[in-house]
């Protein structure tokens, strides 16, 4: 996440990047900071916490002169909030500012070399080495610079750079992060989205994949890696301010569905490095200690609690370790078996969960290891833990949770996979093999997302019922359930969720004709017995709306509707497989009218009992 700005012309333009932080501060609100060329001299100010704190810092600072800046308001990924740590950051000589959004992978080799060649750093982030890297490539052509320095990093990232010599110049790059040019008549903006300065000017130029700019008064260009200036038209918006900080979608929690992407793949960023193995660099639990563990004890609520059942499954698979799974709010009243060899796991993506951080607590008192896996840098249960995971799935502002809940997924997958390389039950082979496909899965679900179209047609047919049945089995289990609950969530319509073998214990009696049966029936070693789980369905004159594996034609014969998705190994599929629930309970809920970004009687963090 993060949000960056920059401004050139002619106009004063403290101000101006400010506003635009403001529209911005949905994409975090860490710290948040400024750097503007004035008298000749780069001057930067940062603040920890939201932009009221830099509207303090920059209260009678306002720099009056400046007509060239950037901008910056951060989510935290690498250091925590902290003034050091806020963007913009600086070169040794203070004469080059930068703003990135993103993650660097290789900035623990590139700092390293860096401090040897006399380098000097005052921050923790990876974002730092950009400006270093400029400075060292820096001959007097500030675009060149920004091109070598994009050939020395990788990850994804959009970062922008400004020089104290160039004084109506900004240059940048981007890979795989948004950042776009706003054109006006003397003067030009770039930001991470439109908002940022749609109040200023509507035409828009877009900067492609792996592609450089530079802006100045005169206008734009985009080029390529070589600097070969590319045909990019301007296009003109016309969305409200409303519709532009949700992206152009038409509420917060489809945007987040379609980040799901980003949101995967910056959680596994640098994690899985091509040297092979897996690094946790907020671990801090020592690997003598999880070699030796019994049991893993997964605590958290709702959704989380959805991701931590998957890991269950991932964790016995991989790592070959005893896993228990309960509610935070029936763990922290009752007398669970803990010892110091047990590896207990809170997930929470606010971190800040009432329940979750009591059984939290509680665990630590009883002696266990406790592990943090939470989407917010310094939230609670980071202070609450041995040790940390950090999902990175940005803020997420609709209620339901989409993004976050795919990031917990991956975090677990991580986690799986560390306990499985401490405790030697995967060779450094395997464990190879499972990242290679876990890198490719953002692709997978970008292009599934950019193709979905089903789900809308399925809900349209179905978004009258009055109760659905899910079922799922194995990996599929967790991902019925979270289907169920947002389904329930924010349509209001009552779901039940069942281990599809359990179905005929008691719950099949509530099928009717038509009664409408979800059915996660992926591909994987219990898929012939979900099959049977349908028949008995079918056998009722139930309608099985099925998610099924691409490829598989035969499903059809069994089911009234098919959601398909990418193929998958067995234990990454809820990655994927959890995707058209949420579609379908968000058109679901579309069609019904309710308000998905702020179902009733709910709140994004729950921080009572
Ligand atoms: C459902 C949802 C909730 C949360 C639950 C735990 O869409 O978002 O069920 O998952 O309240 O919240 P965290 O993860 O912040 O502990």
């Amino acid at each position: 996440m993060c949000g960056i700005i920059g401004y050139v012309g002619a106009r004063p333009c403290t101000n101006l990047l400010y506003e635009g932080l403001r529209k911005l501060e949905y994409r975090g609100y860490d710290s948040a900071g400024v750097s503007v060329l004035s008298g000749g001299r780069i001057e930067v100010v940062r603040a920890v916490g939201n932009m009221d704190s830099l509207e303090r810092e920059l209260k009678g600072n306002g720099y009056s002169g400046a007509r060239l800046g950037l901008g910056h308001t951060r989510w935290a990924t690498h250091g925590r909030p902290s003034t050091e740590n806020a963007h913009p950051h600086s070169d040794c000589t203070g004469e080059i500012s930068i703003v990135l959004n993103g993650i660097i992978e290789n900035y623990v080799q590139l700092r390293e070399s860096l401090s040897a060649d006399g380098h000097e750093f005052t921050s923790e982030t990876d974002a730092e080495v950009v400006a270093h890297l400029i400075e060292k490539h820096y001959d007097g052509d500030l675009l060149e610079a920004v091109r070598l320095t994009y050939g020395d990093i990788s990850g994804h990232f959009a970062f922008c750079a400004i020089h104290s010599g160039h004084p109506e110049l900004i240059a940048g790059a981007r890979k795989e992060c948004p950042l776009l040019i706003g054109v006006g008549e003397g003067e030009a903006f770039v930001a991470s989205a439109i908002p940022a300065f749609l109040s200023e000017t509507r035409e828009v130029m877009v900067i492609g994949d792996e592609e450089l700019f530079r802006i100045t008064p005169e206008g734009a260009e985009v080029m390529d890696l070589q600097k070969n200036v590319l045909d990019r038209e301007q296009t003109r918006v016309h969305w409200d301010v409303d519709a532009a900080e949700k992206g152009g979608f038409e509420t917060f929690m489809r945007k987040e569905i379609y980040e799901q992407p980003d949101s995967l793949a910056d959680t596994i960023a640098g994690r899985l490095p091509d040297s092979g193995g897996v690094v946790l660099d907020e671990m801090l639990i020592g690997d003598d200690v999880l070699a030796d563990i019994d049991k893993v004890y997964i605590v958290a609520c709702g959704t989380s609690y959805h991701a931590g059942m998957v890991g269950r499954y991932v964790l016995e698979n991989w790592a070959n370790v005893a896993v228990e799974l309960d509610i935070a709010s029936e763990f922290r009243y009752r007398e669970p078996v803990l010892s110091p060899s047990t590896l207990v796991v809170g997930i929470s993506q606010s971190g800040e969960t009432a329940d979750t951080l009591a059984a939290m607590r509680q665990a630590r008192k009883l002696g266990a290891k406790v592990l943090a896996i939470t989407n917010i840098m310094g939230s609670q249960a980071t202070r609450d833990a041995d040790g940390i995971i950090y999902t990175r799935a940005g803020l997420e502002i609709g209620v339901a949770a989409t993004k976050s809940h795919i990031a917990q997924i991956a975090a677990i997958h991580l986690l799986a996979l560390y306990l499985a390389q401490v405790r030697g039950t995967l060779t450094a082979a395997q464990i190879g093999a499972i990242a290679a496909e876990l890198k490719e899965i953002p692709e997978l679900l970008r292009r599934y997302l950019k193709h979905e179209s089903a789900t809308h047609e399925i809900a349209k047919r179905y978004y009258q019922q009055p109760f659905f049945l899910f079922l799922g089995r194995g990996v599929g289990l967790p991902v019925c359930l979270e289907g169920a609950l947002k389904l329930k969530e924010i349509s209001y319509i009552p779901t039940e969720a069942y281990a599809a073998g359990e179905m005929k214990h008691g719950p099949i009696a509530l099928l009717d004709k038509g009664s409408p049966v979800v059915v996660v029936a992926t591909d994987g070693h219990v898929y012939d017995k979900v099959v049977s789980n349908i028949e008995e369905v079918r056998a009722r004159q139930a309608a099985v709306i099925a998610v099924a594996t691409e490829g598989n034609e035969g499903i059809a014969a069994y089911s009234d509707d098919v959601m398909f998705v990418p193929r998958t190994s067995e234990m990454l599929s809820p990655l994927i497989s959890v995707v058209p629930l949420q579609l379908l309970a968000y058109h679901i809920a579309q069609l019904k009218g309710c308000n998905v970004d702020q179902p009733r009687n709910l709140a994004k963090t729950v921080t009572v009992e």
